[in-house]
C-alpha cells in the first residue's frame, strides 16, 4: 500500500551569529546552512494496517507526513501510496487520502460544523445519498451530534479533533494520515479518539499512519511501529518486541523529608543494579529514579523504599519514549 524508499528532506536554515552585529550581518548577507530533517528513511505499510510512527520532538515525523501527503517534495528518495506519487499524481491522489494535523484545523472557524462538511462534500464530489450515509456513520463513530450545529471556534479541543477526523474521512479515503491526533487532550477524550480510529480501521479497512510521541496511543492502536529519531529510523517492528527489549525501565518518583535519601537507600547495592540499569536524581526533597524492572521488580522497589523511609507522593511510571531511545542507542541501533 505505502512504499517509502530512502526518503530525505533537507531544509536551508539561516544561521545567525550572536549579538546585534550578528543580527545585522545575517540580515544583510544571510549565512545558510543545510540541515537534513529526514535522512533516507525507508519503510512499507500494508493495506488495512495501522502504523504507529513515533519519535521525540523534532524527530522529523511531521516532515515525513508532509512528504507522504504531497505538501512537501522530498529532496531525494521517493514514496508511492496506492501506486501514486503524492506530488505528480496530486489531483487524483488527494481524493484517496485523508489528513489531520492535530496542531491545526481544516475546519472553517466561524461556520457551523455542518457547513464545513457541506463545502467538503462539494470539493470531493460526494453525491447526496453517499453523503447522507457517510455523515450518519461518522456521527455514530465520532459522536458529532451534540455540537454539529455550533461554530467551530466554540468547540472544545476534543470536539474539534473529532470534527477534524470526520472531515478528513468524508470522502471515504483509503489512507488516513493522522499527525498527533491526541495532542493536548485529557485521558478520557484521548481514549474516545483512539476507539474511533480503531473502529474506522476495523469497519472500513482504512490504512492508517499515525504519528505521536505518546506510547499509549500506539499500544492501543497498532501492533507495528516505526520509530525515528533525529531524522533517522531507529526501530521498525512490533511494539511488544520493543517493550520487551527496551521498555523494562520504570520511573519511581517520591518526596522524602531527607535530603540524602537516595544515598541512604543504596538501591544499587540492595538490588544489584549496574549504572546502566539505575539512574538516580535528587533535587532537594524530590527524588527520581529510573531502574530496570527486569532486575528489580516494581513491587520490591516499592516495598523496600516504603520500609526504609517515610515518603510522600510516591508514584511509578512506565518508560517514556525518550527513555526507550536512550536504551536503543546504548545497545546499538541496527
Ligand atoms: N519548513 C522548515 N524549515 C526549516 N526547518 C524545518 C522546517 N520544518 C521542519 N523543520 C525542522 O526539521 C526538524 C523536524 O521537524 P518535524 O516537525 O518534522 O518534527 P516532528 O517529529 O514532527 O516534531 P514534533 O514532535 O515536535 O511535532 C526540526 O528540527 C525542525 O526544526
Ligand atoms: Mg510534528
Amino acid at each position: 500500500m505505502i512504499y517509502v524508499e530512502n526518503l530525505r528532506k533537507e531544509f536551508k536554515k539561516t544561521i545567525k551569529e550572536p549579538g546585534l552585529k550578528g543580527s545585522l550581518k545575517s540580515f544583510v548577507k544571510p549565512k545558510k546552512e543545510i540541515v537534513a530533517a529526514v535522512k533516507d528513511i525507508s519503510f512499507d505499510v500494508n493495506e488495512g494496517e495501522i502504523l504507529g510512527f513515533i519519535g521525540p520532538n523534532g524527530a522529523g515525523k511531521s516532515t515525513v507526513i508532509k512528504m507522504l501527503t504531497g505538501i512537501l517534495s522530498p529532496t531525494s528518495g521517493k514514496c508511492t501510496i496506492n501506486g501514486k506519487d503524492p506530488q505528480k499524481d496530486r489531483k487524483t491522489y488527494v481524493k484517496e487520502i485523508g489528513v489531520v494535523f492535530g496542531q491545526r484545523t481544516q475546519l472553517w472557524w466561524d461556520l457551523p460544523l455542518t457547513e464545513t462538511y457541506t463545502v467538503l462534500k462539494e470539493i470531493y464530489e460526494v453525491d447526496d445519498s453517499r453523503f447522507k450515509k457517510r455523515m450518519s456513520f461518522l456521527n455514530e463513530v465520532l459522536e458529532l451530534d451534540s455540537f454539529i450545529n455550533s461554530p467551530v471556534r466554540t468547540l472544545s479541543l476534543g470536539q474539534r479533533m473529532r470534527a477534524d477526523i470526520a472531515a478528513s474521512l468524508l470522502h471515504s479515503p483509503k489512507v488516513l494520515f493522522l499527525d498527533e491526533p491526541t495532542i493536548g487532550l485529557d485521558v478520557v477524550v484521548k481514549d474516545n479518539i483512539r476507539k474511533a480510529i480503531a473502529k474506522i480501521n476495523e469497519e472500513e479497512h482504512t490504512t492508517v499512519v499515525l504519528t505521536t510521541h505518546d506510547l499509549e496511543d500506539i499500544e492501543l492502536l497498532s501492533k507495528r511501529i516505526v520509530m525515528i529519531d533525529k531524522g533517522s529510523k531507529v526501530f521498525d517492528g512490533k511494539i511488544t518486541d520493543l517493550k520487551e527489549k527496551y521498555g523494562q525501565m520504570r520511573e519511581l518518583a517520591f518526596v522524602s523529608p531527607d535530603e540524602n535519601a537516595l544515598k541512604a537507600l543504596g538501591y544499587a547495592d540492595q538490588f544489584g543494579l549496574s549504572d546502566d540499569d539505575l539512574i538516580q536524581e535528587q533535587d532537594g526533597t524530590s527524588c527520581k529514579i529510573r531502574f530496570n524492572s527486569a532486575i528489580a521488580p516494581v513491587s520490591d522497589m516499592l516495598s523496600y523504599t516504603l520500609s526504609k523511609i517515610n515518603v510522600k507522593d510516591i508514584n511509578v511510571k512506565d518508560a517514556d519514549i525518550e527513555e526507550i531511545i536512550r536504551r536503543l542507542y546504548k545497545e546499538g541501533v541496527e
